[in-house]
């Protein structure tokens, strides 16, 4: 695993100008960020030694390299997804090259099912917190001690000061923002309403299929994390709406123009 990582930063490293400071993660539909990149080099993924390869309708695969407000970036235009087939491992696999790469901060982006009854279509969440529902975990296996301990810690798994920052950039610009918890599920089904409403109950405000395990495996690495969650369909106690990917798509887009300014102006700060 340390021998592909290092094979793999090195192979990006030889084809950079940059040192980038801070990656970020795009999920569904929230691709608008990359056209404020002032790109430097753009690597598909399947050009990528050790790279895995994204299969998702709406997720494009290239990694970007370049400036964003000036702060040098890493941009992952497409992620990995457990429901793809993909291992744990293997999906976090970006994210250990990042760190490779001496990447110390990572911005997660996803699409999820509301179940706080505040919440609407298109709003933006800052995850405080997750909870971990797929069953697995990034880290299973012998542990190398060189990269994280074997019991990492997880009390603050999303950056108290990033949230504060981003909360500061809302309301300078005007972008609403929600706070809450994250359930990670493994997917592909969306959620029975008696799904939705027990992980309401257990204490989540939205459920999706992604970002948890891209977490787990950047705090064990000690790299500091802000994820947001775009709300794309709700699952609310009773009045369970149907979702499709589609309906995801349309609302994630909706919330990009005001997604992808708080990120922008919030780069610099980091
Ligand atoms: N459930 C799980 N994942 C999701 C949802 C949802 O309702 N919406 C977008 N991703």
């Amino acid at each position: 695993m340390l021998e592909k990582m290092k094979e793999t930063a090195l192979f990006l490293e030889q084809r950079i100008k940059i040192k980038p400071e801070v990656a970020i993660v795009l999920g569904s539909g929230l691709g608008g960020l990359v056209k404020d990149i002032i790109v430097d080099t753009e690597i598909n993924y399947k050009d990528i030694p050790n790279f895995p390869v994204s299969t998702v309708q709406g997720h494009k695969g290239t990694l970007m390299f370049g400036t964003l407000n000036n702060v040098p970036v890493m941009v992952m235009n497409g992620r990995f997804h457990y429901y793809e087939g993909n291992g744990m491992k293997t999906l976090t696999f970006p994210i250990f090259v990042m760190h490779q790469m001496g990447i110390k901060k990572v911005i997660l982006s996803n699409a999820a099912g509301g179940m706080n009854p505040t919440f609407k279509v298109s709003d933006i969440m800052i995850i405080k917190d997750h909870i971990n529902m797929m069953a697995n975990n990034p880290l299973m296996g012998p542990n190398d001690d060189t990269l994280g301990p074997r019991f990492p810690d997880m009390s603050e798994a999303y950056s108290k000061r990033i949230i504060k920052l981003a909360m500061k950039v809302g309301e300078k610009f005007n972008i609403p923002l929600q706070k809450g918890i994250y359930m990670g599920v493994t997917g592909p089904c969306f959620e029975t309403p008696a799904e939705y409403r027990m992980f309401h109950i257990m204490g989540a405000d939205a459920v999706g299929m992604s970002t948890v395990p891209e977490t787990i495996a950047a705090r064990y690495l000690g790299m500091e994390v802000f994820a947001l969650s775009v709300i794309t369909d709700l699952g609310l106690i009773d009045a369970v709406e149907q979702a499709s990917h589609e309906e995801v798509l349309h609302a994630a887009e909706k919330a990009e123009p005001k997604m992808v300014k708080l990120v922008y102006e919030l780069l610099p700060q980091l």
